[in-house]
Parts: structure tokens; sequence; C-alpha cells
């Protein structure tokens, strides 16, 4: 009987143990980021590591900005986010990675970074987007 309780407390504690890895959200590897179709591409791709911003301590959410942590992480074009073209507004496809005084835009963070002494950080044009 004991024994019979031990093996049904394991089985169960395995079931809950894969049932949570499966619902653990994994983060891509290196990507390189570009337009979302539709958008022409005006610039090179960028590379983004999530393995170097892991290390650095930044939370998922500082960038995915709209993410509960066991929701679908959404990409920054997903329809109703920013879908735009152009520069201008909330919307725009270009503010969610260049917007200056957000934290969740890769421009925005890297330059207060900056300003507080970050040497590694790339804020040129360039840097992100190689010739
Ligand atoms: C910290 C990295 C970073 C820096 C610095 C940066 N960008 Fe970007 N930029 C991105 C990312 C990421 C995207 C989205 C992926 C893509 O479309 O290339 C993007 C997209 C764009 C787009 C829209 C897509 C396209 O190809 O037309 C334009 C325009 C653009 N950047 C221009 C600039 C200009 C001009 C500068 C300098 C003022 C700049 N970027 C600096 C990361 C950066
Ligand atoms: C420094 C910003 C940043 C951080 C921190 C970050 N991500 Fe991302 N993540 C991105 C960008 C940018 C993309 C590409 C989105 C796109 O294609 O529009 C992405 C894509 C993803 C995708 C694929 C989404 C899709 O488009 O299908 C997943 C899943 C994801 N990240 C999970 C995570 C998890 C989990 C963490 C924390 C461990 C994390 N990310 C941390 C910026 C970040
Ligand atoms: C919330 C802050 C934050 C955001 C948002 C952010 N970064 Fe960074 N980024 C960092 C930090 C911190 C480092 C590491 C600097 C160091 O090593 O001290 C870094 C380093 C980098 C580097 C140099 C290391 C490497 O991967 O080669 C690149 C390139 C880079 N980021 C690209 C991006 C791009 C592209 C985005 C947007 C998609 C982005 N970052 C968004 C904080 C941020």
């Amino acid at each position: 009987m004991h024994r019979f309780i031990m093996t049904t407390m394991t089985l169960c504690v395995l079931i809950l143990a894969s049932a949570l890895a499966w619902a653990a959200v994994e983060a891509p590897a290196d990507l390189k980021l570009g337009p979302p179709e539709g958008m022409k591409a005006s610039k090179t791709l960028v590379d983004f590591s999530h393995d170097k911003h892991g290390e650095a301590k930044v939370e998922c959410a500082t960038c995915h900005h709209t993410w509960n942590g066991t929701s679908e992480v959404k990409s920054c074009s997903y329809a109703g986010c920013h879908d735009q073209p152009g520069k201008k507004g909330e919307t725009a496809f270009y503010v969610a990675f260049h917007a200056k005084k957000s934290e969740a835009s890769c421009l925005g963070c890297h330059k207060i970074l900056k300003k507080s002494g970050n040497k590694v950080v790339p804020v040129s044009c360039k840097a992100c987007h190689p010739k």
C-alpha cells in the first residue's frame, strides 16, 4: 500500500513537471530581424541575440511589453501593434525599435544605458544596420 502511494505521488510529480516544462516559453536563438511581409526594407537586416540580452539581465517583459508570462509571445508587428509603415506614432513599425524614451525599444534602451556609461551597446544606425 505504502509503495502504491509512493508510486502514485512520483507519477503526479513527473506529470506536473512535464506540464510546466511544456508551458514554459523559450526565447528563440539568434535572430535576423527585418520588416514584416508587405513592408519594404530600406536598411540592412539586424542581428539580435536573446542570449546576450538574457546574460545582461534584461527581462523578457521589458521588450515583450504586452506579454503576461504565459500567453503566446507576439511579434512586434502583430496586427494592431507596431504594424504600420512610416516613422510616426505608437503603431509605426519603426517606433518599436527606435522610440527614444522607451525602455522597450532597442535604441531607446541602448541610449539610456549609454548615458549611464555603458560602452558596449550599439547606438549608431550602422552598428545595427551594417552596410
Ligand atoms: C539598436 C539597434 C538599432 C539602431 C541603432 C538603429 N536601428 Fe533601425 N531597426 C532596428 C531593428 C531591430 C529594426 C527592425 C528590423 C528591420 O526592419 O530591420 C529596424 C528597422 C528600421 C527601419 C524600418 C525597416 C527598413 O529597413 O526600412 C528603418 C527605416 C530604420 N531601422 C532606420 C534606422 C536609422 C536611420 C537608424 C539611425 C538613426 C537606425 N535605424 C538605428 C534596430 C536599430
Ligand atoms: C531586448 C529585447 C528582448 C528581450 C529581453 C527578450 N526578447 Fe524575445 N524577442 C525580441 C525580439 C525583437 C523578437 C522578434 C520579434 C519579431 O519578430 O517581431 C523576439 C522574439 C521572441 C519570440 C518569437 C515570437 C514570434 O515572433 O513568434 C519568443 C517566443 C520570445 N522572443 C521569447 C522571449 C522570452 C521567453 C524572453 C525572456 C527569456 C525574451 N523573449 C526576451 C526581443 C526580446
Ligand atoms: C531594455 C534594454 C535593452 C533593449 C530593449 C535592447 N537592448 Fe540590446 N543590449 C542591452 C544590454 C544591457 C546589452 C549588453 C551590454 C553589455 O554587454 O554591457 C545589449 C547589447 C546589444 C548588442 C551588442 C551585443 C551583441 O548582441 O552583439 C546588440 C547588437 C544589441 N544589444 C541589439 C539590440 C537590438 C537589435 C534590440 C531591439 C530588438 C535591443 N538590443 C534591445 C539592452 C537592451
